[in-house]
């Protein structure tokens, strides 16, 4: 998608150089830099940090980790440990896992002194496999966007391309449907504590789609007085019966939703389908630092970054929270839009 102009995926490969390049997500929407290593502890730093965020991205991301940490020992053993290593990075989207245990499985079925050239293919292939994904889910929901005339659309986080390689998940219909010349305006949930709304803002704004952001608890009021269309969100973790991890704040949303008889849709590629992940409660869900509470980013009158410090008082930081099945319209993956409780019969 493009900055000012110019076309970006959120991380890319130089092969040549034996090199990872990525978007800081951690400075956005404040500073736009790009970084790049060689080292993968730098990858699995860059996912700890949220310099690189979002559950698709956060897959590829950890794949790529594996990639630049076999260059120098691509046994069976230093690979497995590798993948142990980065998947602990962050718990709760299961892209990691999938990404790096799909990787891995891949490489190990390679003879030793060709495994480096075919993990290299192999990322390329993942990476584009992200981007045609989030492409289909665009297609699939922008269809929905157009075909219900849905002009007030609410979101939650930052399911954008910033999330994704590129093309983003809960985005991805929207940027598609506006393509399309259907008539759009985006509310934008703020997202306490890490403002991940800030990121989808800022995309909205590159793409010139009208938005307006509002703070986490503004959406029920909204929907009450008739402002709000339909509600999308992105996800990090789908159980096979349907029920939904996401950013916390998701679920309160849906219920909001519900209560109003607003349609609420979730987009996500198949790679946040968990199979192994059967009811709403047996997962683990990230706490955060306290830290993320109690101080803030932004910029000061001199347009440099500063943290505003609240006191030390406790606090919890629960990252993500769980919506269950009966609370979504439909899930839009590259494959269709699936009522939640039918997705078994595609993914089981
Ligand atoms: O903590 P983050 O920013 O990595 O959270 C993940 C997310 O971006 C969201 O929960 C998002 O809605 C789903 S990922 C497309």
């Amino acid at each position: 998608m493009r900055v000012a102009g110019q076309n970006y995926q959120t991380i890319w490969l130089d092969r040549e150089n034996s090199k990872v390049f990525f978007i800081d997500q951690a400075l956005l929407p404040f500073e736009f830099s790009i970084r790049s290593t060689s080292h993968h502890e730098d990858l699995i730093n860059a996912i700890k940090t949220m310099q690189v965020r979002g559950a698709p991205v956060i897959g590829i991301t950890g794949a790529l980790a594996l990639l630049l940490g076999m260059s120098l020992d691509s046994s069976d053993v230093n690979l497995n440990n590798l993948s142990q290593e980065i998947i602990k990075a962050r718990p709760t989207a299961v892209n990691l896992a999938w990404a790096v245990n799909s990787m891995n499985g891949e490489i190990q079925k390679i003879p030793q002194e060709r495994r480096l050239d075919f993990a290299w293919n192999y990322a390329e292939k993942l990476i584009q496999n992200d981007i045609q994904c989030n492409h289909q889910i665009g297609v699939h929901g922008g269809q929905l966007i157009i075909d219900n005339n849905y002009n007030n659309i609410l979101t939650h986080c930052n399911a954008g391309w910033l999330a994704t390689v590129d093309h983003g998940t809960a985005l991805s219909p929207i940027f598609e449907a506006f393509k399309n010349n259907q008539n759009i305006h985006v509310w934008v949930d703020e997202t306490r504590p890490r403002n991940q709304g800030l990121l989808t803002c800022w995309e909205l704004m590159n793409e010139k789609i009208p938005y307006t952001l509002i703070v986490d608890n503004a959406g029920g009021l909204l929907m009450m007085e008739k402002k709000v269309d339909v509600v999308i969100v992105g996800a990090d973790r789908i159980s096979i019966n349907g029920h939904v991890c996401n950013k916390i704040g998701t679920y309160l949303k849906a219920l909001a939703a519900k209560a109003n008889n607003i349609p609420f849709y979730v987009a996500a590629p198949s790679s946040t389908i968990d199979i192994n992940f059967k009811d709403e409660i047996n997962f683990d869900i990230e706490n955060r630092t306290t830290d993320e509470i109690l101080k803030i980013n932004g910029l000061d009158e001199n347009k440099q970054l500063s943290i505003i410090s609240f006191s030390e008082f406790n606090a919890h930081n629960p990252a993500f929270d769980i919506t269950p099945n009966h609370l979504i319209s439909g899930i839009i993956t590259e494959k269709g839009i699936f009522k939640p409780e039918t997705l078994k019969t595609v993914y089981a």
